[in-house]
């Protein structure tokens, strides 16, 4: 019977599935509560014929050759995989999968909500209530900045960036998005595409939904902050990196943009301190798909996957689909 890996405590509906699929004693859940160290996951790997790794876990060509030649697949519990080296899992005829579609919505209202807290102030407003400051109703007391009517711009316009653009058709919101590798979208949600000089120039908010990759890498850094608005607020629930964390702190301090709410950070769990101490920054540590619902669902979709593989059927959400 093969032996299956998961690299940290993931919902029932997952476990369960792989547990019936091929019993409880040959999926092996990582004891620890956290990240697993590097030394831990090389070792919990051997001998593994499938592993479920989550974001946190850096799944290389050292990992996979420590799982030995016996590995036949990798599932990601999570749609992004920039921790995947996909090339070295292809070069080893590994498929890698992913769980797409499910967290969508989900991502989206993240992004929606941290949007709305950014632009109105209110994780500031909690900490002034929670310190025992507030002291009434007062006319010029902690004011936001509209929502409804504005310029979004969305930068990366897959599943979860149109889902950005319908959440706004209800706030009555031009919306505008960059995304070379999708010139068009859905006519119904009234989205144009542009140049990145004219999303980082005419939006009131910036929400990023692209994917980790080489040329996304800082692609918000000290050119782009100057070439925002100052009134401009900057979203992130894709990847940290994707922002230069550093710059935009000092854009934030020196009021070069207005504010940022940001879900992920470039090494997460560390934060720049410099953000750390920026009332106008919204920080939540990446609740993107954080729902009983949609983290019970990857779960199952992850399991399914590998369910796929070691039964010699094709896995239904292959990365790499070249290696089957
Ligand atoms: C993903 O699936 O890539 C998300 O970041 C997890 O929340």
């Amino acid at each position: 019977m093969p032996r299956i890996v998961v690299c940290r405590m993931i919902p029932d509906a997952g476990l369960k599935l792989l547990r019936a699929a091929f019993g409880e004693e040959h999926v092996h859940v990582a004891p620890q509560d956290g990240p697993i160290e590097r030394d831990r996951l090389l070792d919990a790997v051997r001998g593994a014929d499938a592993l479920l790794p989550i974001l946190t876990d850096r799944v290389d060509g050292e990992a996979m050759d420590a799982a030995g030649v016996g590995l036949r697949v990798i599932a990601n519990y999570a749609v992004g995989y920039n921790n995947i080296d996909v090339a070295a899992a292809t070069e080893r005829g590994i498929p890698v999968t992913n769980t797409p579609g499910v967290l969508t919505d989900t991502t989206a209202d993240t992004a929606w909500a941290i949007l709305m807290m950014t632009a109105r102030r209110f994780g500031e407003a909690e900490r002034y209530v929670r310190a025992g400051n507030w002291g009434g109703w007062g006319p010029m007391q902690l004011l936001g900045v509209d929502v409804h009517g504005k310029t979004l711009g969305i930068f990366g316009m897959g599943r979860i960036g149109q889902a950005m653009a319908w959440r706004a058709q209800g706030f009555r919101m031009r919306v505008i998005y960059y995304d070379p590798a999708r010139p068009e979208v859905d006519r119904d949600l009234a989205a144009t595409a542009v140049d990145k000089p004219t999303l980082l120039a005419e939006s009131d908010f910036i929400s990023i939904h692209c994917p980790l990759m080489p040329e996304t890498t800082h692609a918000f850094g000290p050119a782009e902050f100057a070439a925002m608005k100052p009134s401009a607020c900057l979203i992130n629930t894709a990847r940290g990196p994707v922002v230069d964390e550093a710059a935009l702190a000092d854009a934030l301090k020196s009021g070069t943009i207005h504010a940022a709410g940001l879900d992920v950070f470039e090494d997460e769990p560390a934060i720049h301190p410099k953000l750390l101490d920026c009332e106008n920054a919204v920080l939540i540590p990446h609740l993107g798909s954080a729902t009983e619902e949609t983290r019970g669902k990857m779960a199952r979709i992850a399991a399914e996957n590998i369910v796929a593989v070691l039964t010699g059927k094709r896995p239904p959400n292959c990365v790499n689909p070249e290696v089957l």
